[in-house]
């Protein structure tokens, strides 16, 4: 693989006590082309602009897919990816459903391996900091007519990150939406493609100016079975049974979702994926059996859910305080990714 390296590092202007989320990119990129039917051009270069023609479909029928999974830090100095397999797995899924070509598991770990070797000091050192990284792939056929692309553009790029919410892992509100909906069978909701968070822009940010983090997205045919959040999955502690919406092709099977279930299934927790209705859930705050919400995803791991509202109703979840579960679960976690704890499940890829 050909690597051109930057001329000029941005590696001294970081302050890497202070990171937020996504604003900060690293030095280089892992870059490949498809064209006559294959992957090629396989390169390592400066993280920069890049050009292309106004006229490049993936512009303006969004035939692109992304992935976002996370290196760490460990405490013995070696770098960690945390299940890089099965986010690789979930990309070809999201490529399948966009017409995108694969690209395969080796391709895609060797260049991650290589980028973060090149960039292993843009790698934050601090604990519950990490390297967020961001492949994605776009169409680039100069053409506007609506068809399938016969040429493509890989990217990984890279960057140090903190904490996903302002809350840090402080519970988040949530409200659901009576206007619009995510997602709908048939549709695009299990690929992590840009359009599902396009239709999000709108609702979030009514959400947002009422003082709520995200949207609980409903079912979109009966609006009443619980789905998902913008950027997590979710899953309700009632009684002794922890609860997450079923895959369907509504939501994003995510993998700290996977992780969350293996995790409590080992713990002897009943874990089911089953749909859940949002009056399920207001009754069981009511009969006072509603023990905890928490979203799962890679940028927050576990973030609890303090509030809900619902039509003219609200609850309260866990007087609004993290949950013992939500916790135990934080802290294994990021305990694996870190290297702190033991990896049972062969979660963690040294690099
Ligand atoms: C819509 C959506 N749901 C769920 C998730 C959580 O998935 P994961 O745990 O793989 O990050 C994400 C984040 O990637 C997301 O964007």
């Amino acid at each position: 693989m050909k690597v051109v390296r930057t001329a000029k590092s941005q590696l001294t202007k970081v302050d890497f006590n202070n990171l937020g989320f996504g604003e900060i990119f690293s030095d280089h990129m892992h870059s490949m082309e498809y064209k006559e039917g294959k992957w090629g051009n396989e390169q390592i270069i400066p993280y920069g602009p890049i050009e292309v023609y106004p006229g490049i479909c993936s512009l303006h029928y969004a035939q692109i897919i992304f992935e976002g999974l996370k290196a760490f830090y460990g405490r013995n100095g070696a770098i960690y990816l945390f299940r890089p397999q099965k986010y690789h797995e979930r990309m070809n899924q999201s490529c399948e459903r966009l017409c995108i070509p694969q690209v395969g598991l080796d391709v895609f770990l060797n260049g991650l391996k290589a980028l973060i070797a090149l960039d292993k000091e843009w790698v934050p050192r601090k604990r519950g900091y990490s390297l967020y990284i961001r492949p994605f792939i776009f169409a680039t056929d100069n053409f506007l007519g609506v068809k399938v692309s016969d040429t493509y553009r890989y990217l990984a790029i890279t960057g140090p990150v903190g904490a996903y919410y302002k809350e840090g892992i402080n519970p988040v509100r949530l409200t659901t939406s009576g206007e619009y909906i995510r997602a709908s069978k048939g549709g695009l909701g299990a690929a992590k493609t840009p359009a599902n968070y396009a239709a999000t822009l709108l609702p979030g940010e009514e959400a947002k100016k009422k003082g709520f983090t995200q949207v609980l997205w409903l079912d979109g045919i009966e609006r009443k079975y619980v789905e998902e959040v913008g950027t997590m999955n979710l899953f309700f502690l009632i009684g002794d049974e922890l609860i997450t919406p079923p895959l369907e092709g509504t939501i994003l099977p995510g993998v700290t979702r996977d992780s969350v279930i293996h995790l409590a299934r080992d713990w002897g927790i009943k874990a089911s994926e089953r749909r859940l209705s949002i009056d399920e859930v207001f009754a069981s705050s009511k009969n006072k059996t509603l023990r905890e919400v928490f979203g799962s995803g890679t940028a927050a791991v576990i973030s609890p859910v303090g509030e809900i509202h619902h039509g003219r109703e609200k609850i309260i979840i866990n007087d609004n305080k993290i949950g013992p579960l939500s916790q135990k679960l934080y802290d294994e976690i990021t305990g694996i990714q870190y290297g702190e704890r033991p990896d049972k499940f062969g979660w963690r890829y040294a690099v």
